[in-house]
């Protein structure tokens, strides 16, 4: 089979818009809507400092396979585990791994994209005032009347899919870049801007405690395989974004030290959303317990009550929609980069087919908010929430498992060392203790987790 070793028009200009970009698509609702009410449910600093465990040994390790896997085989992770597997020897069955990201990274814009459309939304609520000095009761309403209207929904949710597929259309270097230098340095100033507003709020010390007094009580088996999936999930693992965007990688990049970069980038934002936002919800005596309503419910009446809120408020959501849509183009280019290569296919249409197709699949998580909601094909679950177990509880793990085991036990030693520039046995050693055994020990534990209970109820 001849295989197009050309991938799509891309290379990154710099190491730097590597970092920035790959930084980009780790940055997302994961740091900033998941990750604070993930640490708010379970109990603050004992899931923070697990976490950091978790990021440390089971993600850095597989975004360097996954970075490395990509930026040998210069391809779309579909070939680039063609091209892989053929001069590794090794079975042509591992390049399921690619076809598994390409739809694992569909099934989660879909409804990414509708969670960033109500962050959208909230921009303009926001600004318009619809929180100032608001009740409780306000905050609660409003955010319910959202949920419980699939035009407005499905309306956001076509704003955010219509900015992000005009940007992964231009191309590489002429979207996806442009994008990402602006967006990703205006996002760290937003985001420090808002820290320093929250250190002034009068809660900072409050919510610092939370988020780093450890507290070993409240730790249990649940929370290790809690703050695995999250690892996961933030550091965009498992599905080929970062194969992909490690295949625009310039040749001269240290791959194991622009890694860590990026694995200090998304984790310096995931803690500095937290000291962002604890301290607001403290200060005006509200619960961080709240689940997902958190960031629009709780946030925006914690923002309604302060000095200056409505405008803080408008540019913490405008923090949250950039950060969401560095993410959701790189959910796209895994596909996106296959059908460009494989097909000869112009780049603008094939994003335009993926964007109505995301939308329209979109479309099923903005009923399962209302009339679905009570629609459970299979497994008491809707349909918002089988593709989001599906995608993020089988799929990404599933992907991350196959691709360290393939880095460390079926690729050419060479190549990794190559691709390493590792000199040394020892730190080899190292490397294919924690990429070989730890990190893949880790992930099918949170794997046979998540699976267990879909199936025995
Ligand atoms: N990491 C992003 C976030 O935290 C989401 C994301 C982008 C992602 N690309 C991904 C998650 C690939 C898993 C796989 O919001």
């Amino acid at each position: 089979m001849s295989i197009s070793t050309q991938s799509t028009d891309g290379r990154w200009s710099s190491r730097w818009l590597f970092v920035l970009a790959a930084a980009g698509s780790a940055v997302g609702l994961g740091n900033i809507w998941k990750f604070p009410y993930i640490a708010g449910e379970n109990g603050g600093g004992a899931f923070v400092l697990i976490y950091l465990v978790c990021v440390a040994c089971v993600g850095a390790p597989i975004m360097i396979s996954e970075v490395m896997l990509g930026r040998k085989g210069r391809a779309s992770p579909i070939n680039t585990m063609r091209k892989l597997t053929q001069a590794a020897g090794a079975s042509s069955r591992w390049t399921f791994l690619g076809w598994m990201g390409v739809l694992a990274g569909i099934l989660i814009l879909s409804y990414y994209a509708v969670i960033a459309g109500w962050a959208l939304n909230y921009i303009w609520l926001t600004a318009s005032g619809t929180f100032d000095s608001a009740s409780a009761q306000v905050a609660t309403t409003t955010f319910d009347q959202l949920q419980q209207d699939p035009l407005t929904m499905m309306g956001w949710h076509g704003v955010f899919m219509l900015i992000t597929i005009w940007i992964v259309a231009r191309g590489v270097s002429r979207g996806l870049e442009t994008a990402i230098k602006w967006f990703m340095p205006l996002l760290f100033v937003l985001l420090l801007v808002l820290l320093a507003y929250s250190m002034n709020s009068g809660g900072f010390a409050q919510g610092w405690a939370f988020m780093f007094d450890f507290n070993w009580s409240v730790i249990g088996p649940e929370t290790w395989l809690i703050a695995m999936g999250q690892a996961f999930f933030t550091l965009s693992l498992g599905m080929g974004t970062m194969m992909v965007y490690g295949s625009y990688v310039p040749e001269d990049s240290h791959i194991g030290s622009t890694v860590l970069t990026i694995v200090a980038l998304d984790t310096f934002v995931a803690v500095a959303a937290g000291l962002a936002i604890f301290p607001l919800v403290f200060v005006n005596g509200l619960e961080v317990g709240q689940g997902p309503g958190l960031m629009f419910v709780t946030l925006p009446l914690a923002f309604g009550q302060l000095p200056m809120g409505a405008v803080f408020g408008t540019v913490f959501f405008v923090l949250v929609s950039f950060a969401a849509i560095t993410s959701a183009i790189s959910l796209t280019e895994p596909a996106i980069a296959y059908v460009v290569e494989e097909y000869n296919a112009k780049r603008s249409r094939v994003a335009i087919s993926l964007g109505v197709f995301c939308w329209i699949l979109g479309l099923g998580t903005v009923f399962s908010f209302n009339i679905w909601a009570d629609v459970k094909p299979l497994l008491g679950l809707n349909f918002f929430e089988l593709v989001d177990q599906l995608s993020q509880n089988i799929m990404l793990p599933l992907g991350g498992l196959l691709i360290a085991l393939f880095t460390v036990w079926a690729l050419p030693q060479t190549i990794v060392r190559e691709q390493l520039e590792v000199g040394s046995d020892r730190v080899m050693l190292c490397w294919r203790v924690v990429g070989g055994v730890i990190a893949p020990l880790g992930v099918a534990a949170v794997f046979i987790y998540t699976l267990l209970p879909l199936f025995t109820g």
